[in-house]
């Protein structure tokens, strides 16, 4: 493929290949994403957390959100990019999320956005389908609302909220949208969604049974080094390595060893 697109991951889906995704931020590490092939990078909240050193994804602007997505555009040849809309910036009025949905768009150059919940965004999701901008839908555990549950626990256990979220999930299709994340659910749960929805569901926390799957970059990368969620598989310690690279570098300029003759002019 050479540019990933919304109706790739569908066919992706259709020939039953998985759709892999990753959380980006910035310029040198999207590159490195996606010249590994990933498919979807999102630009995702996650940064109020990872980037910014928030406890959680509420405080992250539209300006911040815009500012990551413009550098991780600006490295990708091939996936498709996708924008966190936050907190704020589309509940409650969809003329705003529509204002917002056009601000990542421009000044951005990302290729679709994310929102957060179902019934309650319906017509936040309709405005800015209708205006041709891809949405992907995002239930479960859905951070910007972590005030409202008090925990990050797993979520839909009970009958109740299952059949909420299932629901939701065929609303978000109905109305247009591309694709949804599920996060932190039980998996058969997760399946059966992936199972009754034509668009791609894409999982974290959430099993095996659905088309696919995201995690944090930082977190998989073992940048992140004390959130140790289940879910979470860890893919290389690069925050070890980081340490010992600078140790070497702290020793190496304390001894004078660095820099070296080659090293200078
Ligand atoms: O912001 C984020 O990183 C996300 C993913 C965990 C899906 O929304
Ligand atoms: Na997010």
């Amino acid at each position: 493929i050479k540019k990933v697109t919304t109706h790739q991951l569908s066919a992706m889906k259709e020939r039953g290949e998985k759709i892999s995704m990753l959380t980006a931020y910035d310029y040198s590490m999207a590159k490195i994403l996606d010249g590994a092939g990933i498919d979807v990078l999102l630009v995702g909240d996650s940064a109020s957390n990872v980037m910014a050193g928030n406890e959680t994804t509420l405080p992250i602007t539209l300006d911040h959100m815009i500012y990551h997505a413009s550098s991780v555009v600006k490295a990708v040849d091939r996936a498709l990019v996708v924008v966190d809309i936050p907190f704020g910036s589309y509940q409650g009025s969809s003329s705003e999320a529509l204002r917002s949905a056009i601000r990542i768009m421009k000044e951005s150059g990302g290729h679709a956005v994310k929102v957060e919940g179902g019934e309650e965004i319906k017509e936040s999701v309709e405005r800015i389908l209708s205006a041709g901008v891809p949405v992907m839908g995002h239930l479960g555990l859905t951070p910007q609302s972590i005030y409202k549950f008090g925990t990050y626990t797993v979520r839909a256990k009970e009958e109740e909220e299952a059949n909420k979220l299932i629901a939701d999930a065929k609303l978000l299709e109905k109305l247009g949208c591309f694709a949804l994340v599920l996060e932190k659910i039980p998996s058969t749960l997760a399946e059966r969604v992936a199972k009754e929805l034509t668009i791609p569901v894409i999982g974290i926390g959430a099993g095996a049974g659905v088309d696919g799957q995201v995690l944090v970059v930082h977190d998989m990368l073992g940048i992140t080094q004390d959130f140790k969620p289940r879910f979470l598989r860890r893919y290389a310690d690069i925050g070890s390595m980081m340490t010992e690279a600078v140790h070497h570098y702290i020793s190496d300029v304390k001894s004078k060893d660095f820099p070296n003759e080659k090293e200078c002019y």
